[in-house]
């Protein structure tokens, strides 16, 4: 059963393209949606199954939280993906999954979704502002003059679908482990 992925993918490419999708995003929280997710929503809903768990025999079983993560983990190229509630929901897994710890900063671009600053604060860690260029993402100066002995995690985002300049911030001073 597809998640939907291909055709989420689909309409990602056309965005990209200038074909007219990419200029409904407007802004941090800007949802862009169409009749493909529609469906798929529906399609949850009229099975009664709201859950991602169910018998995976029960015909009227969509697993789609199942299918999607094998559909993303195929997608890019690796073993496992797990699929979270939300992208608030992802960024503070990731968070944990990094390591960070209550009272750890990480350092985090000023222009950003509420999201990025909420889940570092959800992991009881401290985010540090650092100020934006004018690529609207991390500036690499800021961002290098922010790192203190205190600092374990860059979030980087990439704001609007443009994409933040990660080689510069890979090139920024070592944090500690
Ligand atoms: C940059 C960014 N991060 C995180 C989120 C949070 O996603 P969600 O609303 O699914 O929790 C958003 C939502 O628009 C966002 O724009």
């Amino acid at each position: 059963m597809s998640s939907g992925l291909d055709r989420v993918t689909l309409r990602q490419e056309a965005a990209c393209d200038g074909s007219g999708l990419g200029n409904l995003v407007t802004g941090p929280g800007a949802a862009c949606f169409g009749e493909e997710e529609r469906h798929e929503v529906l399609d949850v809903l009229a099975s009664g199954h709201l859950s991602r768990y169910g018998r995976m025999d029960d015909p009227g079983f969509g697993h789609k939280v199942y299918s999607l993560e094998c559909e993303f983990a195929q997608f890019c190229g690796v073993n496992h993906a797990v699929a979270t509630s939300s992208g608030t929901g992802s960024l503070l897994v990731s968070l944990l999954a990094a390591g960070i710890r209550p009272g750890d900063e990480v350092l985090v671009p000023g222009f950003t979704y509420v999201a990025s600053i909420g889940a570092i604060i959800h992991a009881r860690a401290v985010p540090v502002l650092v100020e934006v260029d004018e690529s609207l993402n991390l500036d690499p100066v800021d961002l290098a003059a922010k790192i203190t002995d205190r600092t374990r995690g860059i979030l980087a985002v990439h704001m609007l679908g443009n994409a933040c300049d990660l080689d510069a911030v890979c090139k920024s001073p070592p944090i500690m482990a």
